[in-house]
């Protein structure tokens, strides 16, 4: 199976406002098509609001989403192409791990015949072709990320969000649900914008990573990379950077989350992943 066709995304300006509080504060960032961009940051930061307002699920109090260059401010969540992944996964407990992948499709109206191909096909992909007829009980907290995840991408979404997707799972399965959603993302080349407060989930998933604080990223990069990081000096081979700095402020400083990876080595395959 194959992304329909994956879209840039860009945020222009985006922000939403909470009674008096600005969420999101005029966040401006593009997403090349198939890239696969982190967003970090504390609790609160901002987050969840910037992928509810791409998703559709709020409307952005100001600024614009352009997905493949439309602007989709005003278009429904049913009809922006996107496949959404949570941390809740949200599957229908009466409903098969087949008939929960199929959902989506049914909702677009596409017919028995052509469903239960495309349903195959996300299921192998996921590597659960032999649980399709258990209920969600009956399956392992990984199981049923992996079930979300085929849900998510059976509608062949332009855009992936994934939200904290890997939250609720233990450190191990979280490690391999790590790589096995990076690599189906690579392989479908899918666009994907992730959340997570998770430093270290983020360089091992994301092409590049994009720090907020306060409704903000504190670096907003306006171009695709291939580099995982942000803001930061070359790391040493297999080493992560040992120093930052941003567009308004130095973030090697107590307070900065990206400090607390300071001099950490990774043998992660995703990282380090640098353009030569
Ligand atoms: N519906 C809402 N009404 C009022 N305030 C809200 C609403 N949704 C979010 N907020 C506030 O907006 C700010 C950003 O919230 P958001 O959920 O985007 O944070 P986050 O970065 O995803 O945090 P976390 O890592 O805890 O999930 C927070 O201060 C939050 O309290
Ligand atoms: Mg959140």
């Amino acid at each position: 199976m194959a992304a329909a066709k994956a879209s840039d995304l860009a945020l222009s300006g985006l922000t939403k406002v909470f009674g008096t509080t600005a969420a999101v504060d005029r966040v401006t960032l593009r997403i090349a098509a198939g890239e696969m961009v982190a967003l970090l940051g504390p609790s609160g930061c901002g987050k969840t609001t910037t992928l509810r307002m791409v998703a559709g699920l709020i409307e952005p109090t100001e600024g614009d989403v352009l997905i493949g260059g439309v602007r989709v401010n005003r278009t429904p969540v049913h009809h922006r192409n996107i496949g959404i992944l949570f941390q809740n996964y949200a599957l229908f407990p009466h409903l098969s791990v087949v008939e929960n992948v199929a959902f989506g499709l049914q909702m677009r109206g596409l017919g028995k015949s052509a469903i239960r191909p495309k349903v195959d096909a996300a299921l192998a992909l996921v590597q659960l072709s032999a649980f399709a007829d258990r209920l969600p009980a009956a399956l392992s907290g990984g199981q049923q990320q992996r079930v979300a995840l085929a849900r998510a991408i059976v509608i062949e979404p332009s855009l992936l969000l994934l939200d904290e997707p890997l939250g609720a799972l233990d450190r191990n399965l979280r490690d391999s649900m790590q790589v096995e959603i990076r690599q189906i993302q690579k392989r479908l080349g899918i666009t994907a914008v992730m959340v997570t407060h998770d430093q270290e989930e983020a360089l091992t998933m994301a092409d590049r990573v994009v720090i907020m604080r306060d409704g903000r990223p504190i670096r907003a990069s306006s171009q695709a990379s291939s580099a995982p990081a942000i803001s930061c000096a070359a790391p040493s081979p297999g080493r992560l950077p040992t120093s930052c700095t941003s567009n308004s402020a130095r973030v090697d400083e107590p307070s900065c989350p990206h400090r607390r990876m300071l001099g950490k080595t990774y043998s992660s395959p995703f990282v380090p992943r640098r353009s030569s």
